[in-house]
């Protein structure tokens, strides 16, 4: 997800035909890579051995992991624990039974970027709250999905974010958004997860963007540790993130990265 200090306005690329096909084979793709390593999310895995699964398939079908060495991220996905809000750096540390764990691809195909993140259930020891934290989230980032159509605004999408999250009593991150994406990874326009109807930019047919929430179970403030990547919240509350890649239609949005498994959500079984 992009900073949400970028918020330069400016030209916001309209795609035609040729773009949405370019878009659904890389989406298609990033989808694929989640399917392929969610049996190995398990406890007892070490997240840097899951990194390179990941980055292992993603280059075996023609493309590269996008995050590996952009503005110096070492790694080729990000995968963040518990109260890790994002950009999470895989290493050594092993997931564990009742962890909540977030793995966010990107794919770089063709030249095109697929971006995609969901959330796992890591053994059978998950509390009340953490399930409840991730089943909202994901159900917060279809409702700003359901938002998207021409003519509607991007305080639309916020606000139905916003307003199911805290109605369950959790909270928005302020500081990273989703972002527009396609040939370049991050660029306008900056996707907000919480707003007012109605307000901000108008949404147009042929725009590509990521709607990528960051909820928190405790406050929404963030800080980033000496690593200069990985974001925790502040309060040490969990946090959960799920993310897809949508091009707008006439009507509304076509997903990039559902996926082929229909594994949506979890229980992926
Ligand atoms: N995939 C992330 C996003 O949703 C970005 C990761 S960039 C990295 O935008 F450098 F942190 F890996
Ligand atoms: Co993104
Ligand atoms: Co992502």
């Amino acid at each position: 997800m992009q900073d949400a200090s970028h918020h330069e306005k400016g030209h916001v690329e309209l795609h035609g035909v040729e773009d949405f096909a370019a878009m659904r084979r890389a989406g298609k793709l990033a989808a694929e890579v989640m399917d392929f390593i969610t049996p190995y999310v398990v406890p007892g895995a070490r997240t840097g051995d899951l990194d390179e699964l990941c980055d292992k398939f993603t280059r075996d079908h023609g493309a590269t992991s996008a995050p590996l060495g952009y503005r110096g991220y070492p790694r080729a996905t990000c995968i963040s624990p518990n109260h890790v809000v994002c950009h999470g750096i895989p290493g050594d540390k092993r997931l564990e039974d009742g962890d909540i764990v977030n793995i966010d691809i990107t794919v770089l195909l063709d030249g095109w970027h697929g971006d995609t993140s969901r959330m796992f259930l890591v053994g059978d020891k998950i509390g009340v709250k953490a399930r409840k934290l991730v089943d909202v989230t994901y159900e917060c980032l279809m409702m700003g999905i359901e938002a998207v159509k021409p003519g509607a605004t991007f305080g639309d999408i916020g606000h139905a974010i916003q307003t199911h999250a805290e109605a369950a009593g959790f909270s928005i991150v302020r500081d990273f958004c989703g972002h527009g994406v396609g040939k370049v990874f991050h660029t306008q326009p900056s996707v907000l997860h919480y707003g007012e109807a109605g307000k901000g930019d108008r949404i147009l047919r042929g725009m590509f963007f990521t709607i990528e929430p960051m909820i928190n179970a405790g406050r929404y403030d963030v800080k980033v540790l000496g690593d200069g990547w990985t974001a925790v919240t502040k309060d040490k509350s969990l946090s959960a993130q799920f993310e897809h890649m949508v091009g707008v239609t006439d009507s509304g949005a076509e997903i990039f990265t559902l996926s082929p498994k229909g594994w949506h959500r979890p229980p992926y079984d």
